[in-house]
């Protein structure tokens, strides 16, 4: 790189030439070279960022300021033949007065005292309406009694109002759809149904919420459901049992289970009951046994159940199946609308999604004068099998105490099992109850052992056949039922322990807790309510459950708080597996073999 000699040294230079002889010259200082100004360089790296009627443009500074110094910038955006303006001393400037919905060119110019820059290069943007993005929901939503074209969501928050609209689509489309907007009330069940879905399909959807008063949108995260799917499709269900939320239950080990549920991603999930407890707690987490004396007791205790499955069932529809603390109990049945089993009817149609008879759902039509379509019992189609969910509690007229006898399903569900069992053309079937319909110690125990009794197994109590005089008129007993039409697995709670069991190509599957304290308790449990056969693992934990075409794949999986966990005891370890296969070689509409069970 040449040295620019400046003037001054120059000037010393000549200074030193000067040597004797004659007259020096007197040197003469040049004038000074100054470079005439010009304008400015133009801004660079320019970025716009649209607000709400606005784009803010950030920039740098050109290199050059064009010998003079730099005044100011003056940003400009333009639409058509419409520019707006803004200025300022740096970056960034902000221009206003902008229309939402409209993408707008922007750029910058730098301006000094000779005048103003060349345009920066273009950078666009579109204002909208101001949003702000919340993590979740500001309440809780229960997706339910999804179809193949449809799905409801019960949403609810305790302290917002508005207005709220769902906007969902699937992955593959390029926008979104919007639910027809309703109003929102803090404290009371918004119900929002989905229409017109594609069969088949996984959706995300988000919920919009203008918040009375408020002139911006509450957006949600995305969450996400899965339309039915047709034979020959595969997918995973979860199931749980006896939450209880008692003084044996553990609310963060409740919540882990629940956390692995939605790790899961499964296209629905079956609660097997003693969920709401209110039979025996009007409270959560107390070993006070007091029921709920008003409709509004009991409907705390189902808002804070709403609460807990909330943090998983805005992604996984919920299915219910009523458990004996559930209170909704033929013995309790007085004729009185204020009554525990009316109350508890009527908050679990209000606060969750229950299927109602339909063309994708069947169950029980039958409008109760005070509790109306209680709709307990129901049975649906997904992939290659079918769900049939029962209610043994409604119907029994007589608390079962010493005669298990007592215990029934009603004329009328038998014959609906019946003939939803006669007719069904899935590959597997699966029934869902808190409990055998009978069952040991006067209290409804048991898995296999207790099965040949009673309405389940036709027995009575010391192994003579009982089932034509205290049952004329039916078919079969229950289990002779489900080995008759190659019924896959029972799953059932009730006994708060893991036991896997199998009685004449029937898998019975006993459910453990997903809240229980981790206390390795399950082989007593067990054992005092008479489990003899079978696999048996202690709670808490839930079962993760795969149907493909060829075979079902049943997995426990454990749940353990960090506290908790160790070399063995991992959270989210599989405690226990089995497979069932479909029959080889025989059309799914024509099994003629039992399914082949493997430990
Ligand atoms: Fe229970
Ligand atoms: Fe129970």
């Amino acid at each position: 790189m040449h040295k620019i000699l400046w003037p001054s040294l120059l000037i010393a230079s000549l200074a030193a030439c000067g040597g004797g002889g004659g007259a020096a010259s007197t040197p003469v200082a040049p004038t000074p070279v100054t470079p005439a100004a010009t304008v400015p360089g133009a801004p660079s790296s320019v970025a716009a960022a649209a607000g709400d009627g606005k784009i803010t443009l950030s920039f740098t500074a050109p290199s050059s300021d064009g010998g003079a110094a730099i005044t100011g910038y003056t940003a400009s955006c333009a639409a058509g033949s419409t520019t707006a303006t803004g200025t300022g001393a740096a970056s960034p400037i902000t221009v206003g007065g902008l229309t939402n919905g409209t993408a707008y060119s922007c750029s910058v110019i730098a301006t000094n005292r000779i005048g103003n820059s060349a345009a920066s290069s273009a950078a666009t943007a579109t204002p909208a309406a101001a949003v702000s993005v919340a993590a979740d929901f500001p309440g809780d939503i229960v997706l339910g009694a999804p179809t193949d074209t449809s799905m409801r969501l019960k949403l609810y928050s305790v302290d917002r109002s508005g207005t709220l609209t769902i906007a969902y689509k699937a992955a593959t489309d390029a926008s979104e759809t919007q639910s027809a907007t309703q109003n929102l009330v803090a404290g009371k069940v918004l119900e929002v149904t989905l229409n017109a879905l594609r069969s088949n399909t996984a959706y995300q959807y988000r919920v919009i919420l203008r918040q009375t008063g408020s002139t911006t949108d509450t957006v949600s995260k995305n969450y996400r459901f899965q339309t039915a799917r047709p034979k020959g499709q595969s997918f995973t269900f979860t199931v749980q049992a006896d939450s209880h939320m008692d003084e044996n239950s553990d609310v963060d080990q409740y919540k882990r289970t629940l956390a692995n549920i939605l790790a899961d991603q499964p296209d629905f999930h079956v609660d097997l009951g003693d969920t709401f407890m209110t039979e025996k707690h009007a409270e959560p987490l107390t070993a006070v046994i007091a029921q709920p004396t008003s409709k509004a007791t009991l409907d705390a205790r189902y808002r804070y159940e709403r609460a807990n499955f909330g943090l998983l069932t805005h992604s996984a529809p919920l299915f219910l199946v009523n458990g004996n603390h559930d209170a909704e109990l033929g013995w309790l049945v007085d004729g009185s609308a204020q009554s525990l089993p009316m109350w508890a009817s009527q908050a679990r149609l209000e606060f969750f999604p229950i299927p109602t008879p339909n063309a994708f759902y069947t169950g029980d039509s039958f409008v109760d004068p005070v509790a109306g379509n209680r709709v307990a019992w129901y049975s649906w189609n997904w992939g290659d099998a079918q769900f049939i969910v029962l209610d043994p509690f409604w119907n029994t007229a007589t608390k079962p105490g010493a005669d298990a006898w007592n215990f029934t399903l009603g004329a009328r569900q038998y014959q609906w099992l019946v003939e939803t069992l006669s007719k069904s053309t899935a590959t597997f079937k699966f029934v869902f109850l808190h409990n055998i319909v009978g069952g040991l110690d006067g209290a409804m125990r048991g898995g296999i052992e207790a099965a040949p009794f009673y309405e389940w197994g036709g027995k009575n109590s010391d192994g003579s056949a009982g089932f034509a005089q205290k049952r004329p008129g039916w078919t079969a007993p229950i289990h002779d039922l489900l080995v008759k039409y190659k019924v896959t697995a029972v799953f059932k709670g009730h006994d708060h322990v893991y036991v896997r069991q199998e009685l004449d190509g029937v898998v019975y599957q006993t459910v453990p807790q997903p809240s229980a304290k981790n206390n390795n308790s399950g082989a007593n449990i067990a054992s005092d309510y008479h489990y003899v056969a079978g696999t048996i693992v202690s709670s808490s934990g839930h079962l993760r459950v795969t149907v493909t075409p060829g075979k079902v794949t049943s997995q426990y999986v454990r749940a353990w708080l960090p506290k908790d966990e160790n070399a063995s005891r991992r959270n989210g370890q599989i405690d226990h597996e089995w497979t069932v296969n479909a029959p080889v070689g025989v059309s799914p509409q024509k099994i003629t073999g039992p399914a082949k069970v493997a430990r």
